[in-house]
């Protein structure tokens, strides 16, 4: 995508990397525009199911570049913020499962791009907090909200307070992360995970993340409406047809993404 974001598709599976090692892939302008372009490029190859995300080197992202950020006005903080905001947010919002693979430092803004994704898997040499308030500022790429989403405002204040790193076993108890495992099989998992993935009907699947990421932040009763509409549309697919029938054929199924 550009010197710092790589993007490579095979088979379905979309990997992104982020490559910055001389800052611990700090998320400067060129990383945020490379992530943007990457989920861009994304969007528009119908052929991805899954996309895992992962840092090159001994960081997922030791957060936004602290050198580019020391002589911020405020006015410029807020534009980074926001810039921020918006990206990750489309990383959120693209429409099939994404995958952090969490292989070191994921701190402050890297943290915060973890969040970002469906699920988490770190390595066992993975650290995590939001140490923001160490440098006299707060989060601002969504880790006060997606904190306590994940984890629930307690244990999320409770980080965001002390800006404590933590370890991956803890990662695992706070819900922070799915699963531990060792460093050499980070990748491996990921791409096992995906392709498990990537084999379930695809419309079901994105339509499932669009429930769960729309449904849950409001009323019980706007999410029940909007799962029932999400269930409609799947009996409008080719794939509910193949699914069902397979089923009762007693075959696994063919999907084929419509
Ligand atoms: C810029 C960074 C950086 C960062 C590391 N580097 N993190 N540069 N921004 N966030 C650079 C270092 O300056 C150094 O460059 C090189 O990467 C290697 O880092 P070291 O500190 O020498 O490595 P190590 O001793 O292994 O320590 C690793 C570390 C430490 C514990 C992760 O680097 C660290 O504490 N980094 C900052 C973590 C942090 O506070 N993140 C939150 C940022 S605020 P040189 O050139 O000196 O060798 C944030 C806000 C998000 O993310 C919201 C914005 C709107």
């Amino acid at each position: 995508m550009n010197d710092h974001v790589r993007l490579v598709i095979e088979n379905g599976i979309g990997v992104v990397t982020i490559d910055r090692q001389e800052a611990l892939n700090a998320l400067d302008d060129g990383v945020l525009a490379g992530l943007e372009e990457a989920f861009l490029a994304l969007g528009r190859d119908p052929s991805v199911r899954a996309v895992i995300l992962t840092g090159a080197g001994k960081a997922f992202v030791a957060g936004a570049d602290i050198k580019a950020m020391a002589a911020f006005t405020p006015v410029e903080a807020r534009a980074f913020a926001q810039r921020g905001q918006r990206i990750f947010t489309l990383i959120e919002d693209y429409p099939h499962p994404v995958i952090a693979a969490v292989n070191g430092y994921a701190l402050g803004g890297g943290c915060e791009l973890a969040m970002t994704c469906d699920i988490r898997i770190a390595s066992e040499k993975a650290k995590a907090g939001q140490p923001e308030v160490n440098l006299g500022v707060l989060p601002g790429f969504g880790g006060t909200q997606r904190l306590a989403r994940i984890m629930g405002r307690s244990a999320a204040k409770y980080l965001l307070f002390t800006g404590e790193v933590i370890g991956a076993a803890r990662g695992l108890e706070l819900g922070l992360f799915n699963e531990v495992v060792a460093p050499e099989n980070l990748l491996p998992r990921c791409m096992e995970i995906a392709a498990a993935i990537a084999a379930k009907a695809p419309v079901a699947v994105s339509f499932v993340k669009h429930a769960v990421n729309e449904g849950t932040d409001g009323p019980m009763a706007h999410g029940l409406s909007l799962e029932a509409e999400l269930f409609a549309g799947t009996f409008g697919t080719q794939d509910q047809k193949e699914g069902m029938r397979a089923f009762i054929d007693k075959r696994p199924p063919q999907f084929l993404g419509k």
